[in-house]
């Protein structure tokens, strides 16, 4: 479940990325693989508006390119400093347009088994845009032309955005199979049920029926 209001919202945010510089190479890669997927999903989502987009393209921009950089190196200031602020960039944009799938998913398998956020997100998060893409296809031009992808040949985007993110994925070694992350193929029904219940599933571009988010998870099991 989920707990917030209006009144908890923080007044003011001091972002300070020495207080980062000690995160080892294993947190920075899922705690920025979150602000990534937070930037990519946002303005895919029913919620986006033109502020909120502006936000989320600025912080996929900050993000991928400071991300491998601030994994590689820890002590890279510049890079970590970079990642913070794409990171609440993309924290601003989603608290206006909400999220999706990949966190409906997300959700729901780490109440199951305790996986930390941003590797929960990075297990389905090609297969969850995969699914989008017919209903996601500008904001994902925009999330990958923001990656400083170059224009496909064949002027697919969405797959373009699909390989952007894997390869993002593959420089930070954060995809696991399900069967890795403490999850028995006997949960996956259970995952299934709450991924689709769960209020952000409503916002995403493309809702999904429950055994078609089981079907994807059986995929990546
Ligand atoms: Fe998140």
């Amino acid at each position: 479940m989920y707990i917030g209001h209006p009144s908890v919202r923080p007044q003011a945010a001091l972002l300070d990325p020495e207080l980062t510089l000690c995160l080892p190479p294993a947190a920075t890669a899922a705690t920025g693989i979150v602000a990534l997927v937070h930037g990519i999903e946002s303005p895919a989502s029913r919620g986006a508006n033109a502020f909120s987009v502006a936000c989320a393209t600025q912080a996929v921009g900050m993000v991928s390119r400071a991300l491998p950089a601030a994994h590689r190196d820890g002590s890279d200031l510049d890079a970590r400093a970079e990642l913070m602020m794409g990171a609440h960039l993309a924290g601003q944009a989603l608290t206006l347009s909400g999220l999706g799938l990949v966190h409906g998913i997300g959700h729901a398998l780490t109440a199951h088994t305790g996986t930390p956020h941003g590797v929960a997100l990075a297990a389905v998060l090609e297969e969850v845009m995969e699914f989008s893409a017919p209903a996601a296809g500008a904001a994902y031009e925009q999330a990958t032309r923001a990656m400083r992808v170059p224009p496909p040949d064949d002027g697919d985007w969405a797959r373009a955005a699909v390989t952007a993110v894997r390869e993002q994925c593959g420089a930070l070694d954060i995809k696991r199979p399900l069967r890795e992350l403490g999850t028995d193929r006997d949960l996956l029904p259970a995952i299934a049920a709450g991924a689709t219940a769960d209020a952000v599933t409503k916002n995403a571009p493309r809702l999904p029926e429950e055994a078609e988010v089981l079907e994807l998870l059986t995929r990546v099991y």
